[in-house]
């Protein structure tokens, strides 16, 4: 086992072995629970505690998205509830609170470390799956979407609504709102439009003491910290978002260079012009293990897939000009509705309904790990050669870096206008990502990601080596379940939001002073000033 993570299990050990003492009763939380004045909305259907044996360990699954957290912690998961209304939260919240129980937010359970629905305190899951409305209004360029609605949903609704109106969103359709926007989510558009939590213009949140807000009664500070701060700071009901134009048919391509073709001199040249690119134009590159032409031989595939907010013509004569190392051709362009596009980022075929973005997953399918970087000078081609070396040294078939430009808008924004701070100056955002579908090749794969990790710090940012929060690593710095220690918190929170976390801090002391809205990777309250 990798050394991290049988500290993690000693943790976990020690803590359970607490838990079995001073266990909340469950008994006095579920009667809270019931009594909560909500008489249109009664919550008593939407409890599952380990007495629902059937329906337990499904509901845990159902929005597990990593299958390296399968198995319930049935020493300390005391119930799910399955909030169907706002009344729900503040009944959770409340009475968890007032019980010592921790509470752990999960609306699409996409969390890399399962820091939504694992805890070796004694804790409850919050589930936001089933509020999911989301209303979009087409005059006014805006939609209110909630926790639960998934980014397909969201995707679906606004170009139901329009055909030249977009949200500058993750690639994943099954990610959950909650989680991804709290996290300061990125995807294709976000070189002209941003991130995401630059598009939030309001939200509805649960605070600590169970009290329904919204922008103006919550004030700006907070308003602040939740666009991209994490889930520290209450539970979101719904956020208003800003919607974006784009045009009635946008193009894409997917054209990859193997080693043998020269994909690293490619790559090469992509650092040093894909962040100066027109804003509308992002591509995104993406090295993979692939098979080699002779069976059994492999070699690394760099895949380079774009979008561009305008025709397949236009595209074609930018890069010619731009990356002409390429290669591009008019026929690997594909034109389509920005809808398509998001269908074309997974990977599905063209021909393909959309309907699948409306897809929700039932069970966790593979095991996976990721951690993330930022760069910010280009990669000399031997730093390269060298992360090829270590994708190619292990056995794994899905093993992938995901280089992410920046650079446009990213430029523009200052850093301390939301949490999110890695804006001017960095050339991509990187994730290694590894997938595997045996237990048995745990060990192995986490230990590719750590040798990933070591062979690329000398080429990333340092002092802090910084990280995205969205790609949550639990190797870079974290705590037990049920304390946070500030001296840790720093170690963590100032890779994920560098000078920003001071603030953070600040924002968290004055509106969750005993720290209720916690987890391994939390913003403590600042320490109170001697
Ligand atoms: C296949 C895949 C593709 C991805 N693609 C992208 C991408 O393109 N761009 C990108 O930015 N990220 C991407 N991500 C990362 C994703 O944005 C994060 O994992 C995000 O946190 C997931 O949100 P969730 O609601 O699905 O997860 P959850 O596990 O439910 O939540 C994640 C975190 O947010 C907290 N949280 C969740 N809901 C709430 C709430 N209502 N109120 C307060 N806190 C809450 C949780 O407690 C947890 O700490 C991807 C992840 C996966 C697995
Ligand atoms: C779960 O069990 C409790 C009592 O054990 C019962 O009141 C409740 O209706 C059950 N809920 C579901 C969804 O089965
Ligand atoms: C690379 O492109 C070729 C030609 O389009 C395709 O057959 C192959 O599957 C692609 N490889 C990867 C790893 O995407
Ligand atoms: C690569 O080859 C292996 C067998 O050597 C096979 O199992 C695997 O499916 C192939 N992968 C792809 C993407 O074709
Ligand atoms: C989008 O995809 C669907 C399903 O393949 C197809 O029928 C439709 O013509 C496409 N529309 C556009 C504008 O790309
Ligand atoms: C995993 O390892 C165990 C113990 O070594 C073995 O019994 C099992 O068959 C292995 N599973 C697979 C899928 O290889």
């Amino acid at each position: 086992m990798k050394e991290a993570f049988s500290v993690l299990c000693l943790v976990l050990l020690v803590s359970v072995s607490e838990a079995a003492v001073t266990k909340p009763p469950l008994g006095t939380f579920l009667s809270c629970l019931r009594s909560w004045p909500s008489p249109e909305n009664p919550i008593t259907d939407d409890i599952i505690t380990a007495d629902n044996t059937t329906t337990f360990l499904s509901s845990y699954l159902s929005y597990t998205k990593n299958k390296r957290f399968t198995s319930p912690n049935y020493q300390t998961l005391m119930a799910i509830v399955k909030a169907k209304h706002g009344s729900d939260i503040q009944a959770t919240v409340v009475c968890a609170k007032s019980n010592g129980i921790q509470i752990r937010i999960r609306s699409g359970g996409h969390d890399y470390e399962g820091l939504s629905y694992i805890s070796s305190v004694p804790f409850v899951i919050l589930d936001m799956f089933n509020l999911r409305s989301i209303t979009v209004n087409v005059p006014s360029k805006k939609a209110w979407v909630q926790a639960g609605a998934t980014l397909g949903e969201l995707y679906t609704k606004i170009s139901d609504a329009s055909n030249t109106l977009a949200f500058p969103a993750g690639v994943c359709s099954t990610v959950g709102a909650g989680g991804h926007i709290s996290g300061g989510g990125y995807g294709n558009l976000m070189r002209i439009y941003g991130l995401t939590v630059d598009n939030v213009v309001d939200a509805l949140l649960v605070d600590v003491n169970g009290k329904l807000l919204n922008r103006d009664t919550m004030g700006e500070d907070l308003f602040w910290a939740i666009r991209g701060g994490g889930g520290s700071f209450g539970a979101i009901l719904s956020w208003k978002i800003n919607l974006v134009d784009v045009p009635k048919i946008l193009t894409v391509f997917r054209v990859n260079k193997t080693l043998e073709q020269g994909g690293t001199d490619v790559l090469y040249k992509w650092q040093l012009v894909s962040s100066k690119l027109p804003d509308g134009l992002f591509i995104r590159a993406m090295p993979k293990v692939a098979n080699g032409t002779k069976s059994g031989e492999r070699t690394i595939a760099v895949v380079f897939y774009a979008q561009f907010l305008g025709r397949a013509n236009e595209l074609v004569s930018i890069m010619n000009q731009r990356l002409p190392e390429l290669g591009l051709k008019r026929q690997d362009c594909l034109e389509m509705s920005w809808l398509n596009t998001t269908l074309f980022w997974e990977d599905l075929p063209v021909g393909t309904p959309t309907s699948v973005l409306l897809d929700r997953p039932s069970k966790p399918e593979k095991f996976f790990k990721s951690k993330s970087d930022y760069v910010k000078k280009p990669i000399p081609k031997e730093g390269i050669e060298k992360l090829w070396n270590v994708m190619l040294k292990f056995n794994n078939n899905i093993v992938y870096i995901e280089w992410n430009p920046y650079g446009g808008v990213m430029d523009k924004i200052p850093a301390t206008a939301t949490p999110f701070p890695h804006r001017k100056g960095n050339l991509f955002n990187v994730q290694y990502y590894t997938a595997w579908f045996d237990a048995n090749a745990t060990k192995s794969s986490l230990n590719m990601m750590k040798e990933l990790y070591e062979v690329a710090e000398p080429y990333v940012s340092s002092n802090p080596r910084e990280a995205f929060l969205n790609y949550r690593d639990i190797d870079i710095g974290s705590n037990p379940s049920g304390e946070t220690n500030v001296d840790e918190a720093e170690v963590y929170g100032s890779k994920y939001f560098l000078g920003n976390l001071k603030r953070l801090m600040e924002v968290k002391a004055k509106y969750d002073p005993e720290n209720f809205f916690k987890n391994e990777q939390s913003i403590p309250p600042a320490r109170v000033k001697q």
